[in-house]
């Protein structure tokens, strides 16, 4: 059932009030037939990480694909295959429940499974291509289903193939979670501070949700698309003079964020966007409708009717600060549609 000029307002978390001017779901794999590639087409989950700028001039496409199981099992390991249109926070909670760890630090992260392996999702040092093992892929163009191995999908940091070719739609995904607790705990200095005392996988996810709750908006209550902008990736000495202006900057290795895995690594570190942002006074700056989370200067919100133009003008405003002192060139998570 394809309508017509359909208001995107609940299909997008940033509540951005675009038009589609054709909007369809999919919910079994056969109606991808159905799909009309010479228009302009979109694929859409939860809309947790899209900016409708402006309306879209063709056909939003809503992956409702559902349905979750084990494909097999071992002593210490087990083989799951879930749907794309799946919640991926009740996924994690669905493997937290069952003891299975690999996804427990990023609970609570909004979307659905299929945008978790577009956007290459990542949280408190766990990765989704950590416990990756292969995505079923629908080519559009050629109308075949295809599996992509892990190394077909070109993972790094918040990006995939699937970013940068728009007729591969990801159907389903296949992760192998391991039955002995990874108990990875050491990536953050406020994760440790949460002092997780039997590191289970269903404490560890509740740890992350109780620490979630407290820096990030919660998408039932404020409009929001979490991190706008990546953190920017520069090289060691750039980060020294930074941090002469920048107090406490931390930084993280890149090692697991860029593709081909096994080119040798440059040097390079990753900073937080966040305390940048927030050093030139980003936190909580109100801007006509557009302001920031009060505790994450990262976090753009749509403090009630803001339209996509308002916050995107809102976010380069935010760019430009950013390269004027630091030269540094902020790239968007959000995809700017
Ligand atoms: N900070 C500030 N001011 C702020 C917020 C943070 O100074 O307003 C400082 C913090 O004190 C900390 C640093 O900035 O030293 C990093 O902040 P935080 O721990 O909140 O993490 P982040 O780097 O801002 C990244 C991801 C998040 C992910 C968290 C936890 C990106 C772009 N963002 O945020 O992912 O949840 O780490 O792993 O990589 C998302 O992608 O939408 C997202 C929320």
């Amino acid at each position: 059932i394809i309508s017509v000029m359909v208001n995107l307002t609940s299909y997008n978390t940033l509540r951005v009030a675009a038009y589609a001017r054709e909007f369809r779901e999919i919910r079994e794999i056969g109606e991808i037939r159905e799909i009309e590639t010479n228009e302009p087409y979109m694929f859409l989950g939860e809309g947790a990480n899209v900016l409708f700028k402006n309306d879209f001039p063709g056909t939003v496409i809503k992956i409702n694909l559902l349905g979750k199981k084990v494909i097999s099992q071992d002593d210490d390991e087990v083989i799951i295959e879930v749907a794309a249109g799946e919640n991926w926070h009740n996924l994690v909670m669905w493997t937290v429940e069952n003891n299975w760890s690999g996804l427990e630090n990023m609970a609570l992260i909004p979307g659905t499974v299929g945008a978790a392996v577009v956007g290459n999702i990542a949280c408190y040092g766990q990765n989704q291509e950590d416990v990756f093992l292969n995505a079923q892929v629908t080519n559009l163009k050629s109308q075949k289903g295809e599996q992509y191995n892990i190394s077909d999908c070109q993972f790094k940091y918040r990006e995939s193939i699937f970013k940068t070719k728009p007729e591969l739609l990801v159907t389903s995904v296949q992760y192998k979670l391991s039955k002995k607790p990874l108990a990875n705990t050491t990536y953050h200095s406020r994760f440790e501070s949460l002092n997780i005392t039997n590191p289970t996988p269903l404490n560890i996810a509740n740890a992350v949700i109780e620490l979630r709750q407290k820096k990030l908006p919660s998408i039932d209550k404020v409009g929001t698309a979490g991190s706008f902008f990546k953190n920017p990736i520069v090289s060691r000495e750039k980060y020294s003079e930074i941090s002469a202006q920048v107090k406490e900057l931390q930084w993280y290795p890149t090692d697991k964020l860029q593709y081909p895995k096994d080119a040798p690594l440059p040097d390079l570190v990753k900073i937080p966007a966040a305390r940048l942002l927030d050093e030139l006074g980003w936190k909580s700056k109100v801007i006509g409708r557009v302001s920031t989370y009060e505790r994450q200067a990262l976090a753009i919100i749509n403090l009630g009717g803001a339209t996509g133009q308002e916050i995107f003008d809102y976010a380069e405003k935010m760019r430009e600060d950013i390269k004027k002192n630091f030269e540094i060139e902020l790239e968007y998570e959000v995809r700017i549609i």
